[in-house]
């Protein structure tokens, strides 16, 4: 029987407790798939006399996590505590200095300053594995880099964040504003600590960018990643696409085209039948499209104790069967700068308006789209009588459109004088 692996892991909380209890409970079925016992030697957390739900009396405890990861019986550093400086970075590059693998969770960390860890690691003969930092216990970072090794890969999308999925559909189901189901969503511990990170688009950001540096051959480039979160999605525009078939997820897109990388994070319109559109709740979906393979959709939960501790065993199982790879799938010196694109490629748009219902008021917003060159699909108005004047709600399909031509078009309403209140234009997203 070859040597344990033996892990350090730094973090107790959902994910750290997770690893504990598959170690423990798998500790023969993992032996037997490795051909080594995986053992865990210590353990770190800032507070040593918190009841936790795991028995670790067999291990280690360090105060410092950079003391754990550089431990004599540490072979591997597990890093589960998060954020993108402090304790998690100095742990995981003490570890790299000392010549040890590290696996993590930590998307943040990663979409920070990946390149860089994953050039330490490099150097040093370490390797860096990251499964569970991108939709939870869906193993979409083995099917980038192993699975779909064979593809040029022309898009990768999907819904990574769980809690605003969970809050758009939500609203959905109830008819329930955003605020609401926001307030909700923090009741239930669904928010992180910084909730901004969930519904501001970083967190799924940050994943996007992982994915988008293993399928383009690129240096992760969070800092060009197109953010917007799903604060100013109104109850109004879901039931209205809805009504035109359409569901609104918060929507991660990377592609590469002759324009560059584009890297989107936001709102975006798709077909309510769409495997997509019937996403539900808090669970994560990742479509890959390859040049061989055509679309793989892969469903599944995107974070929770038991689907994180999963993928980052799927990490740890590797190291102990010797399966190497390079952080982002390549040697980190061959990872291109990436061009990014000016903007979004064109795409269809949902634009609702609010009008004064007087004649003519319909032609002079059709006109507005003329002049900046788009072309109307489909058209509905809805009346609604008003307190003073009566309203016209118009939901306009265009055809394909430049993002900065729909700018410029919304613009142009304003000066119409027809105009009630701010139009909403939200992208339709081809899946
Ligand atoms: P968590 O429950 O908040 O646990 C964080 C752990 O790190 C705690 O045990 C905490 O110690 C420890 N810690 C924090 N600062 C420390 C320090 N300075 N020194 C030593 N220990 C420290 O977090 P989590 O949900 O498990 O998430 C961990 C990582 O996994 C994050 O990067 C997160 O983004 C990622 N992730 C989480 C999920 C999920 O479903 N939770 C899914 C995917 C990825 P105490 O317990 O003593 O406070
Ligand atoms: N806050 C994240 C989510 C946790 O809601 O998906 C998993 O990264």
């Amino acid at each position: 029987m070859t040597a344990p692996l033996r892990l350090g892991l730094a973090g107790l909380g959902t994910v750290g407790i997770g690893v504990v209890k598959i170690v423990q409970r798998h500790a023969g079925l993992i032996t037997a798939r490795t051909g080594r016992p995986v053992t865990i030697t210590a353990v770190s957390a800032r507070d040593r006399t918190k009841n936790r739900d795991a028995d670790l009396s067999a291990y280690a405890w360090e105060d410092d996590p950079v003391a754990l990861a550089r431990r004599d019986d540490v072979d591997v550093l597990i890093e589960v505590m998060g954020g993108h400086d402090g304790p998690a970075r100095a742990a995981t590059e003490a570890a790299i200095a000392a010549g040890k693998d590290v696996v993590t969770a930590n998307k943040a960390l990663l979409a920070h300053h990946g390149q860089e860890l994953a050039e330490a690691a490099e150097a040093a003969g370490a390797v860096i594995r990251f499964e569970a930092a991108v939709a939870g216990g869906i193993p979409v970072i083995k099917a980038l880099t192993e699975g779909l090794a064979g593809n040029e890969i022309r898009r990768v999308m999907g819904v990574m964040n769980g809690t605003c999925n969970y809050i758009l559909t939500r609203m959905q189901a109830a008819g329930l504003p955003y605020a609401t189901v926001f307030e909700e969503a923090r009741q239930l511990g669904y928010l992180e600590a910084d909730p901004n990170l969930d519904v501001g688009g970083i967190d799924a950001g940050h994943k996007l960018s992982l994915l988008a540096a293993i399928a383009f051959g690129t240096r992760v480039s969070f800092d060009k990643v197109e953010l917007e979160g799903i604060g100013n999605v109104s109850i109004e525009d879901i039931n209205l696409a809805d009504e035109m078939g359409y569901h609104i997820k918060l929507l991660g897109v990377a592609q590469m085209s002759g324009r560059g990388l584009e890297q989107r994070m936001t709102p975006c319109l798709v077909p309510a039948e769409s495997p997509l559109g019937q996403l539900q709740g808090g669970t994560n979906m990742v479509v890959l499209e390859g040049d061989s393979v055509g679309q793989i959709v892969l469903r599944g939960p995107g974070a929770g104790e038991g689907p994180t501790a999963s993928a980052v065993m799927a990490d740890v199982i590797d190291l102990a069967r010797g399966l190497r790879i390079s952080t982002f799938g390549q040697p980190a010196a061959t990872l291109a700068q990436p061009v990014a694109a000016r903007s979004a490629t064109p795409a269809p748009y949902y634009i609702r308006a609010t009008l004064l219902d007087k004649p003519g008021a319909l032609a002079k917003i059709a006109t507005c789209l003329g002049e900046a060159g788009i072309s109307i699909d489909q058209m509905r108005q809805l009346n609604k009588p008003g307190e003073k004047d009566d309203l016209a709600v118009v939901l306009i399909v265009t055809h394909k459109a430049a993002p900065a031509d729909i700018a410029h078009a919304l613009d142009q309403f304003g000066a119409t004088g027809v105009m009630l209140g701010a139009p909403v234009a939200i992208r339709i997203e081809a899946v």
